[in-house]
């Protein structure tokens, strides 16, 4: 049995004091959850949040870097400098960054390894367009960009790696997938990594949905076979709207 995970997407919100405050009305309501439970927050906000997660069951994320250790990079933070401060999960490939920054496929691909390099676990964001998915390319899109993710990976890593499926034209605006078509979709990407890992690996990767996720359709989505738990944008902003999505089953 796959375990769930249910992450939380701060984006670009919350001051650190703002953290700290957080942090601590979630930690009690989360405490004896089943899931677990990870929160992805800006730079500014990591080192606050370490400190105040410690000794809790809330483990903590970055929500991008670059893939190299070092360098002539204005701006950017490498994987070593997330994993020195203590960051244990990084997301990587969100289609806001694929979208605004343009990040492709290679430069995801990179970071992915370079993560594991660094002993940090990837998150790893893929998802269609509207425009893609009434094209009828949504299968297409997302294995894709799984393949492409993965390569060169070894079966170990493949495993240690969390992809969060996230249709673009559901994030952020309070258009669910049905838990039946977002399972289908984690089925084509469970399917693809078999293709090319083998079932037995296949069968371990956490594969996420994400996309106006909140605690009204947390249950029925993260109930379903193949999705295996979420990554939560907005709802994620509320301790306890987050508590009760990562406590969907209590
Ligand atoms: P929302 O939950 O706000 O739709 O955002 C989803 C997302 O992009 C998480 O990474």
């Amino acid at each position: 049995m796959r375990r769930k995970v249910i992450a939380g997407n701060w984006k670009m919100n919350m001051l650190p004091n703002e953290a700290i405050e957080y942090l601590q009305a979630f930690e009690p309501m989360v405490k004896n959850a089943e899931a677990e439970v990870i929160l992805c927050v800006p730079y500014t906000d990591l080192f606050y949040c370490i400190m105040n997660a410690q000794g809790t069951n809330i483990k903590i994320g970055a929500q991008n870097m670059h893939y190299s250790e070092t360098g002539a990079y204005t701006g950017e933070v490498s994987p070593k400098m997330l994993k020195v401060v203590g960051v244990e999960y990084v997301i990587i490939g969100h289609s806001e960054r694929r979208a605004y920054y343009g990040e492709t496929d290679e430069i995801v691909n990179k970071k992915v390894k370079a993560a594991f390099e660094y002993e940090l676990k990837p998150i790893v964001c893929v998802g269609e367009s509207l425009e893609q998915r009434e094209a009828g390319k949504t299968e297409e899109i997302i294995t894709s960009q799984t393949r492409l993710a993965l390569e060169g990976l070894t079966p170990e890593q493949v495993k240690a790696t969390i992809i969060a499926y996230e249709p673009i034209w559901a994030i952020g605006t309070g258009k669910t997938a049905t838990s039946e078509d977002a399972n289908n979709s984690i089925k084509s990407i469970r399917a693809e990594i078999a293709k090319i890992y083998g079932s037995e690996v296949a069968e371990e990767v956490i594969i996420q949905y994400g996309g106006s996720v909140k605690s009204s359709n947390a249950k029925e989505l993260f109930e379903t076979s193949d999705i295996d738990g979420g990554l939560v944008g907005g709802a994620s902003l509320k301790p306890d709207e987050f508590s009760k999505i990562v406590n969907y089953n209590k």
